[in-house]
């Protein structure tokens, strides 16, 4: 294995031979979020949709995506002619794992005409049959903006409760859910949080739209504090008054919070993404080595011509919608 400081050097000057940029999830390992700027590896770092709009826009040969599966294939969908490689394939999501694109038929057949929404979290055969992507960012502007009294979101169970609560009371409209879970924001029960507040009454709560509905309901009294994407974390803190967070998401955030904000305490029960902890800087070394080798194909992201373009679709309106 090579040493992280030499992995790192070599990194950026494989980056600049080979014509590659580095793309970064906010739940990848600390080292793999410090930007090429500040002496790390990635040129961009972001939420999934964030991610996703950066990966349109790339000029480069190669993108490597430090991310997980579904994210890589988005990559791929709306930047096909550039190679998108992913440094571990078992980097997968049990939400994108929770369904597939006959299951997505059968929902449609049970409900004719109801629009599918489908979380970016799910592979390209589930978006290829749905009608509108969204992200945790956007999930929320998108299901109000879709006409008739029903919609079917998914595959996340939680986030469509979390997003029911607030558009029926809104419009009335009836979501149609499928029982996908995220297997780390699933963890975070109202038991866990509450007894965080108990012990930091002062603290503020910041939970993700994927956490269990009844936990969001208490989180958010006492201190208050924020339920949604990632990126709406981030802001929140920034704005708040307040010095001290309870992080309800993903263990490394917690990190990308505490470099971004360091004046601020966060209290964070570590719970890792097992999926997205399989990207690691020695992988992705040796994805930017296999380069122009006979190994490239083994971390290359491929699909199927027609699966990418009728993925293609949905992805496009919601990026039109932001
Ligand atoms: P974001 O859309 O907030 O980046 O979420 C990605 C994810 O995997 C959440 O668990
Ligand atoms: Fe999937 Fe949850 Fe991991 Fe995100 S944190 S990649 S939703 S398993």
């Amino acid at each position: 294995e090579t040493g992280l400081l030499a992995a790192v050097e070599e990194i950026r000057e494989l980056k600049r031979r080979k014509n590659a940029v580095v793309l970064s999830h906010f739940y990848m390992p600390a080292e793999l979020q410090v930007k090429h700027q500040e002496g790390g590896i990635a040129d961009f770092v972001g939420d999934s949709l964030g991610l996703s709009v950066a990966a349109k826009n790339v000029e480069a040969d190669y993108i490597i995506f430090c991310g997980v599966k579904f994210m890589a294939e988005t990559a791929k969908i709306l930047n096909p002619a550039k190679q998108v490689l992913l440094p571990s394939f078992e980097a997968g999501c049990s939400l994108a794992e929770s369904i597939t694109g006959a299951d997505v038929r059968r929902l449609k057949a049970q409900h004719p005409g109801v629009p599918v929404v489908a979380y970016i979290n799910t592979y390209a055969e589930t978006k290829a049959e749905s009608d509108i992507c969204c992200t945790s960012r956007n999930a929320m502007d998108i299901a109000r903006s879709l006409g008739g009294d029903k919609l079917i979101f998914l595959p996340d169970l939680y986030m469509g409760r979390n997003l029911q609560t607030k558009i029926k009371a809104e419009t009335g409209k009836e979501l149609i859910l499928w029982e996908g879970r995220c297997e780390v924001h699933e963890q975070f029960t109202p038991q866990r949080i509450n007894g965080l507040k108990l012990m930091y009454p002062e603290a503020q709560v910041l939970v993700h739209w994927e956490v269990p509905d009844n936990t969001v309901s208490d989180a958010l009294t006492g201190a208050g504090g924020v339920v949604g994407s990632t990126s709406d974390i981030i802001r929140f803190v920034g704005e708040s008054q307040s010095r001290q967070f309870i992080l309800g998401s993903e263990c490394d955030l917690g990190a990308t919070l505490r470099g971004m904000y360091p004046e601020k305490e966060f209290i964070v029960p570590c719970i890792k993404c097992p999926h997205m902890k399989q990207i690691s800087i020695q992988n992705t070394l040796e994805a930017l080595r296999a380069i122009g080798t006979a190994q490239e194909a083994m971390f290359e992201v491929r699909l199927e011509a027609e699966i990418m373009k009728r993925a293609l679709a949905p992805i496009e309106r919601m990026l039109a919608f932001s």
